[in-house]
């Protein structure tokens, strides 16, 4: 069947609130080497889509710009130096520079796997980059071991979910800290000790914890270097003031999360440990491509439980 020339993609020109999102007519990409021509069916939202959106990324990505960067579907074709990959199969995966938030997508090769057989194209899209983030900043930063104990700030959202299932897969002990509306969900996913971050500190976690991952950061992050034992490890993926005086008393690193592109060989591991059931993604909710300022606005709300996906086809 003959590709058609333009698809439906959502676009915006200039950076603002949701309202700048626009479901246009788009030509549908080509593909340049080592790229697979992908049919979107799901897309994966991450504050990061929001925060470029709104202009806190300044001008590194050129307007008019199509969000998304997760993405699952179904190969359409693939540039002539491309193996691996056939039309027809179902992949997933994350592209180069987002375009996601479209019937179609160009995605290097190395960038995307097969999906493995147990999860839909919804699961799929949403777990690229939160996956990517805990595991590199569980294992590769965080060095976490097993029988060590990890103490995940904002254990309900996108990364922190995903990242409470890894470390206890690890089989480290798992501190989780959400709104007490979560205790139920976090529960189910075997933290071990649950931190409701609206009530007093419980007693016998000072200085009892060998990593933390701050998804939460912001101004008052002191209180997660009082955690750590000394020579600890700190991990923020997201903005937070740490007192350097405070981490250096007790030798305690802080170090922001910085990972190198996504490989297929990590996506491949993460697929299997989904599809054997030893973690689950929860979708807080999933919208059609023409809400996507639906999505992103539920997304800013910073209340996901889980990951917010958009449904393309
Ligand atoms: N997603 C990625 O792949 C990625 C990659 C790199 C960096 N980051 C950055 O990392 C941060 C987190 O990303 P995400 O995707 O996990 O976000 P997210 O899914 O939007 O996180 C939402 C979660 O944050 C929790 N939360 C909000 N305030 C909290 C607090 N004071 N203490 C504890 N939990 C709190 C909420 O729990 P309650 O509803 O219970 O309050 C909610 O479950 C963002 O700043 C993002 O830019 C994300």
């Amino acid at each position: 069947m003959e590709l058609a020339s333009t698809m439906k993609a959502i676009r915006y020109y200039n950076h603002g609130g949701p309202d700048v999102l626009r479901l246009e007519e788009v030509p549908v990409p080509n593909t340049g080497e080592g790229e697979v021509l992908v049919s979107v069916h799901g897309v994966g939202v991450n504050p990061g889509d929001w925060q470029i959106r709104s202009g806190f990324a300044g001008d590194r990505f050129e307007l008019p710009y199509i969000p998304g960067w997760d993405v699952s579907g179904v190969v359409v074709s693939v540039d002539d130096n491309v193996t691996g990959f056939r039309p027809g199969d179902m992949v997933f995966g994350m592209t180069a520079n987002s375009g996601g938030c479209a019937e179609y997508v160009a995605v290097p090769a190395r960038h995307l796997v097969l999906m493995p057989g147990s999860i839909d194209f919804v699961e799929a899209a949403a777990l690229p980059q939160s996956g990517f983030t805990a595991w590199h900043a569980l294992f590769v930063q965080g060095k976490l071991e097993a029988g060590q104990t990890v103490l995940i700030n904002g254990a309900a959202g996108g990364v922190g979910h995903l990242a409470l299932q890894l470390a206890r897969w690890k089989g480290a002990n798992v501190i989780g800290t959400a709104s007490a509306r979560n205790e139920p969900f976090l529960r189910e996913l075997g933290v071990d000790k649950f931190v409701d971050y609206a009530a007093a500190l419980p007693t016998g976690i000072t200085q009892s914890v060998d990593v933390v991952l701050d998804t939460v950061g912001g101004d008052n992050g002191d209180w997660l270097l009082d955690t750590l034992k000394p020579g600890g490890r700190l991990i923020p993926i997201a903005w937070g003031r740490y007192s350097s005086e405070k981490a250096a008393k007790a030798s305690i690193s802080v170090q922001e999360v910085q990972y190198p592109p996504i490989a297929a060989a990590y996506l491949e591991k993460f697929a299997r440990l989904v599809d054997t059931g030893l973690i689950k993604v929860a979708i807080d909710s999933v919208f059609p491509l023409e809400e996507t300022a639906k999505a992103h606005e539920k997304s800013e709300s910073r209340r996901v439980r889980g990951k917010i996906v958009i449904r393309v086809r």
